[in-house]
Formats: C-alpha cells, sequence, structure tokens
C-alpha cells in the first residue's frame, strides 16, 4: 500500500515536472501548503517573498499553490501572464471577513485616513486601499506614516492590535480574523511550557493577543523560520500553520518544534483553504491551464498602485 502511495506521488511528481517545462511555468508556495508541494516548488515563502517572486520571474506560466488573494497579487503584478490556482475555493477567512462594498463605506465614513490594508484581501478590497503591507514589512510601514495622519488598519483585528502596540500609533481597526491563528490554546500552550520549561513560544501576529503576550518572538512565517535557526534554545512552541514546521525540520533537524495545540481535538492549526490545494489538483490545474485567475483591466490598475507602494516602502 504504502508502495503504491508512493508510485503515484513519484508519477505525479515527474507528470508536474514535465508541465512545468512545457508550459514554461514557475511554481510558488506558501509555507502552509502540503509537504510534497512545498518540496516541488520553484520558490517557497512567505507573503512578501512570494509577491516579490511573482514580480520577478520571467516564466510565462506562474501556478500558485497558495490560497486566492496571493494569486491574484501575482496576477495583479503580471497581468500578461498566465496565473493557475490549483482550486479557486482555496480562500482566507481574512478575505471572507473584508467584503468590498463594506469597505468602501469605511473608507468613506473616515476619508482623511490613509487605508493600510494586510495583503490578505480581495483585490477590490486593494483597489480601494493606499498601501498594502504583509505581517513582515507592516510595522515598517506603518513608521514612514506621519505622525498626525489617522490611520485605518484592515482587515486582521489580532495583526492590527499588535502593531499598535509596537508603532505606539493608534489606528482604526476592522474587526476581521484569521480562523486558523486564533485556535490556539492558551491553556494548552502553559500545559506544554510546564512540562517543558526551557521551550520557547513562539507566535505569527495574526494570533491572539492571549498567545502574542506569552511569545519569546513575534514574525512572519520567514521571520519564524528565520529565528529557530539563529536562536540558541532547542525546543519551540511554534503557533502559526502546521505546514511551516516541514521547512523548520530542514533547517533544524536536531531542534524540537511542537505545534501549538488547538483549542479542541482537531486539525484547526491547519490551515483549510491552503490545504485545498492537493498534487492531484496542481497536476490537473497546469495539464488543463485551468483554473486560471481572471481580473478586470481597472482592478488590476486600481490594486497595482498600493502594492507598489508597499514594495517600494519595505
Ligand atoms: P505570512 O506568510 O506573510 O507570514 O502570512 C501568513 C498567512 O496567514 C498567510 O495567509
Ligand atoms: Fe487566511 Fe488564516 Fe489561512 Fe492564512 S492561515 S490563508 S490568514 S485563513
Amino acid at each position: 500500500m504504502m508502495n503504491e502511495r508512493a508510485e503515484v506521488q513519484l508519477n505525479l511528481e515527474e507528470e508536474i515536472l514535465k508541465l512545468k517545462k512545457e508550459l514554461n511555468a514557475v511554481i510558488l508556495a506558501h509555507y502552509y501548503q502540503e509537504s510534497e508541494i512545498q518540496d516541488l516548488a520553484d520558490f517557497v515563502g512567505d507573503s512578501l517573498e512570494l509577491a516579490r517572486a511573482a514580480k520577478n520571474t520571467d516564466a510565462d506560466v506562474i501556478v500558485f499553490a497558495g490560497v486566492h488573494f496571493m494569486a491574484e497579487t501575482a496576477k495583479i503584478l503580471n497581468p500578461n501572464k498566465t496565473v493557475l490556482l490549483p482550486d479557486l475555493e482555496a480562500g482566507c477567512s481574512l478575505a471572507d471577513s473584508c467584503p468590498g462594498p463594506l469597505f468602501k463605506a469605511f473608507r468613506e465614513k473616515y476619508p482623511d485616513h490613509v487605508a493600510i490594508t494586510y495583503i490578505n484581501c480581495t483585490s477590490e478590497v486593494k483597489a480601494l486601499s493606499d498601501i498594502i503591507c504583509t505581517s513582515s514589512n507592516a510595522e515598517k510601514i506603518i513608521n514612514q506614516i506621519p505622525e498626525n495622519q489617522p490611520i485605518l488598519f484592515s482587515p486582521d483585528r489580532n495583526l492590527g492590535k499588535y502593531l499598535s502596540k509596537k508603532t505606539g500609533r493608534d489606528m482604526l481597526l476592522w474587526d476581521g480574523s484569521c480562523i486558523v491563528h486564533e485556535t490556539f490554546s492558551e491553556r494548552k500552550i502553559i500545559e506544554l511550557q510546564l512540562k517543558n520549561p526551557e521551550a520557547k513560544l513562539i507566535a505569527h501576529p495574526e494570533c491572539e493577543s492571549s498567545i502574542l503576550n506569552r511569545a519569546a518572538f513575534i514574525g512572519s512565517t520567514s521571520k519564524l523560520l528565520k529565528y529557530v535557526q539563529e536562536d540558541n534554545s532547542n525546543i519551540f512552541i511554534v503557533a502559526t500553520e502546521a505546514g511551516i514546521i516541514h521547512q523548520m525540520k530542514k533547517v533544524v533537524p536536531d531542534k524540537e518544534l511542537i505545534p501549538a495545540p488547538p483549542d479542541n481535538n482537531c486539525s484547526c492549526n491547519e490551515c483549510p483553504y491552503m490545504k485545498l490545494n492537493t498534487m492531484e489538483k496542481l497536476y490537473l490545474c497546469m495539464k488543463n491551464k485551468s483554473p486560471e485567475i481572471i481580473l478586470s483591466h481597472e482592478i488590476i490598475e486600481k490594486s497595482l498602485k498600493p502594492i507598489e507602494r508597499m514594495l517600494e516602502m519595505s
């Protein structure tokens, strides 16, 4: 049984690599993708690194192994390239929490505010924003906004609260959250730390403040990956989507990496949207050149500006 499964995987991998050549495609994958996809990808990174990789590629086709807003960002940066996403349903609870018409009304209510918007949002919301940010550059971007300039921060209230605290800026926050990063149990983390007193808690800033307040380090997925390499500790409790553990194990094979436990006995520390992409769907989307990300010229034009501002400011 094991061998049969391994054989199917091997063939799929071969077929995907063949199609990659035929299409002159590049495969970009986020850290939350399943490990087989990460291992096959040309580039694995966090949201900012993936946006940069999409901007710099000379491939004709970008195959985005991530979620919809990430593939949309790649399309906005490459309007003339084909951008494929293995499953169009691979969304994001943060993007869902912030529908374009409601965000437009929010902006209109506060016309004197600058809208800094987390990249985890739809292209429609990006088009209505002034500057896009990710968790790795948000602090740097906010620090460049003049002191007297009021700010709207959307859509992640946890990231927004964390950034307000870090930068000392009193921002108006949209009330959205990530279903994965809100799942971690403070009680179970404390239990784990009592059992492993030397374990360091590291957390993504999308987590709730009860978790962030206990963390020895807070950062984007790439920053967490770097931290486990550079820090002297040998044991970490990792409060972000469990997919990152795959890359962590590669760079620190001798360290102990404990995925932060969710509240229930579920796999809620795995993003259900990210995990919609599978090797099979990756293969099929390359074979059929579909599903493809299609955006109007108007949306591309309007949403490119705040993304470019982000790239300039970060
Ligand atoms: P980063 O990869 O930018 O840290 O973002 C995490 C995330 O939740 C992506 O959806
Ligand atoms: Fe969205 Fe959270 Fe999944 Fe990231 S982990 S894609 S923020 S739902």
